[in-house]
């Protein structure tokens, strides 16, 4: 089914990146490399996520229509992309591995999407060659960035929209009130187990141990300075946060 043959439409910037930069092109955390963790990341996060009401609820919120340009950061297999691609001029789908662009591609070809930019990159080495965009969109991406990087990241990110540009963050975020919190993160975990399974409760395991999830103040201080206004910020239950910003 994966055909490796083909090409994204652009690799990261291999020039001019010092030796001390972070290496976001390995993988963190849960293992995307791989064809066989793609399709079953991709099946398994079907059954618990709508991609297409969660991505209409984005796109209506971003105030996104069909001239708009949108940067699709960290992708994955393209639970997002695939329904920007539908209303938007353009969708540059950028993430950092391969097998998940591919999948992303396969889905968006076969339904006949030709506006999408697969790009081989990420939050640190992503060169935005175009015009500056209308908006871009980050799920459950960040978090493989350790705070320095993330950063790094978002403000590189800043740098790539319009003025005025919009950016919808969605992401793993922990509570500053930590009191308890090993108690909060076995809720977690056991909730997960209950509704969607012990696969994806492992998953939330290595999340936790060995991804770079931060605290709520944290972030928003990162978003500030990387030049972001932001416009809400929500925090629900199952550590999940939701950032909507406008840029510089
Ligand atoms: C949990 S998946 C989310 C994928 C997709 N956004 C979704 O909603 O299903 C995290 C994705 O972030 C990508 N990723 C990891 N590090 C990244 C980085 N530094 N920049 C951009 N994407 C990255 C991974 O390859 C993976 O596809």
């Amino acid at each position: 089914m994966m055909n490796y043959a083909w090409k994204p439409d652009s690799h990261k910037n291999m020039f001019n990146i010092p030796e001390w930069t972070y290496d976001e092109m390995k993988q963190t955390g849960v293992d995307y490399s791989g064809i066989e963790q793609v399709q079953r990341y991709d099946d398994m996060h079907q059954k618990f996520r709508d991609y297409e009401k969660n991505s209409d609820a984005i796109i209506k919120i971003l105030d996104l229509d069909s001239n708009s340009t949108v940067i699709d950061m960290g992708a994955g297999t393209g639970a997002f992309t695939l329904y920007a691609a539908k209303h938007c001029k353009k969708v540059y789908a950028v993430d950092i591995s391969l097998a998940m662009l591919n999948l992303c591609r396969i889905k968006c070809d076969r339904i006949g999407l030709s506006n999408i930019s697969y790009c081989h990159s990420g939050f640190l080495t992503y060169d935005h060659e175009a015009d500056p965009a209308d908006a871009m969109v980050s799920i459950a991406s960040l978090h493989h960035l350790p705070d320095f990087w993330k950063l790094v990241g978002l403000t590189r990110a800043a740098e790539m929209l319009k003025a005025g540009g919009r950016f919808f963050l969605f992401d793993i975020v922990f509570p500053s009130a930590a009191d308890d919190m090993e108690g909060k993160l076995n809720a977690w975990v056991r909730s997960i187990t209950e509704q969607s399974g012990p696969e994806l409760a492992a998953e939330a395991k290595i999340h936790i141990r060995e991804e770079y999830s931060t605290y709520d103040w944290v972030m928003e201080g990162l978003l500030e300075r990387a030049g972001f206004k932001i416009e809400s910020a929500e925090y629900s239950e199952g550590f999940q946060a939701t950032y909507v910003c406008s840029g510089r």
